[in-house]
């Protein structure tokens, strides 16, 4: 069978990883290629983590780049149109809630292809998210919809989708984290940074629900400011907050020196480096989907700043809590933390390391 697989933007990179690995096993059975989207290029939110993951180049990029959600979406479906009609997939892997997650979908599925989705039936219930309008996008056209966890199934069949389309696998992105985990334990990044192991916070920010609104971002950088005071802040900065953040004035709120101290920025960090820092961190602030689920598998405690989650069992089971942007919630939270009253959790059912290996073996014995 020939497969073409989806990448576009940085949390795409780490799902896809160990599926194309997985894929590599049936070297008789499947035929694949890598399309890059293009919807993230900078070298430090794509590249780097091609290198650090140790994955094949892509086959083909299509070098979309930046734009409104209707201009990003629609140069997807353009250029990857083109694609499928000259290679010809007899089925197209999507993996996560992106832009070009939907886009690519929509296209193979207008072309009678089939596609299946890798961390299918992931629901916030916040339609301002443009994730949420993507997954419930690519769900309702997808053949084959591969979930993390029973609330994902529970989603979809909720919403009618046939029980032999459901195939609960595990999570991709613990896949990789596991196989990386021991490397990035090795790296010694904390003396070069004057940092100790529980003696700093990390954070990443970045939704346009928290950096979009400048009264908003204020709040939450006069909360974060406050807990810096106490425990340092390394803030690998995404280029949308960044942009967000100048264009307020609101980078007073940022430390750039040579010292970490207050809210630290940092670059986009590679993979193996920012696992590094997660994992000695004392906790994690977020925004992020992912780091939710990282964060459980690390044990180390999470604080999301958002209304809503698509990741529940991260809270149910594992080391998140759910806090909102409000100023006064996140500084409670850090506060409960800092009193060794953070969440302690468990790893949920199949985040084992194996889920791709279950995909591409279902995908062997299923596909037709
Ligand atoms: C996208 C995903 C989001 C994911 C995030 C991870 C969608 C709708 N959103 O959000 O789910 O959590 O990636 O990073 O697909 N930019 C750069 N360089 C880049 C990429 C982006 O400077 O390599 C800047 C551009 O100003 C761009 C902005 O970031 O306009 C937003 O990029 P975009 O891909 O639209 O969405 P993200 O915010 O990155």
């Amino acid at each position: 069978m020939k497969i073409i697989n989806i990448v576009g933007a940085r949390p795409n990179f780490m799902k896809m990883a160990p599926i194309i690995e997985a894929m590599n096993g049936y070297p008789e059975e499947i035929d694949h290629l890598l399309v890059h989207t293009g919807q993230h290029y900078d070298e430090k939110m794509s590249k780097a983590f091609f290198e650090d993951l140790g994955m094949p180049k892509p086959d083909i990029d299509l070098g979309v780049g930046s734009g409104s959600h209707a201009e990003q979406t629609a140069r997807i479906m353009v250029a990857f149109e083109k694609v499928c009609l000259e290679h010809k997939p007899d089925l197209v892997i999507v993996v996560g809630d992106v832009n070009s997650t939907m886009a690519c979908t929509i296209t193979a599925k207008k072309l009678g292809i089939k596609v299946g989705h890798v961390e299918a039936g992931l629901r916030s219930r916040d339609m301002e998210m443009p994730e949420e309008i993507n997954r419930l996008c690519t769900d309702v056209l997808c053949d084959y919809l591969f979930t993390t966890d029973y609330f994902a199934d529970r989603n979809l069949r909720a919403e009618g989708v046939a029980e032999d389309k459901i195939v609960f696998v595990g999570n991709v992105m613990i896949d990789t984290l596991l196989k990386h985990r021991r490397m990035a334990a090795g790296l010694e990044l904390l003396p070069r940074l004057g940092l100790e192991k529980g003696g700093y916070a990390t954070l990443t920010m970045h939704r346009p629900s928290n950096v979009d609104d400048r009264d908003t971002l204020e709040e939450i950088l006069r909360a974060l400011k406050e807990i810096s005071r106490q425990l340092p802040i390394v803030f690998p900065i995404h280029p949308r907050t960044r942009k967000m953040a100048e264009s307020f004035g609101l980078d007073r709120y940022f430390n750039e020196g040579d010292q970490v101290e207050g809210i630290w920025l940092t670059e986009p960090l590679g993979y193996l480096d920012f696992m590094h820092l997660n994992m000695n961190a004392r906790m994690v602030l977020t925004d992020s989907g992912g780091l939710q689920e990282e964060t459980t598998v690390l044990g180390i405690p999470c604080i999301t700043m958002r209304h809503n989650t698509e990741r529940p069992i991260t809270s149910e089971v594992g080391t998140n809590v759910i806090v909102g942007n409000s100023g006064q919630k996140i500084l409670a939270a850090a506060a409960a933390v800092l009193e060794g009253k953070g969440e302690a959790g468990t790893i949920p059912e199949k985040w084992d390391g194996k889920a791709a290996q279950r995909i591409v073996a279902w995908l062997v014995a299923h596909h037709r």
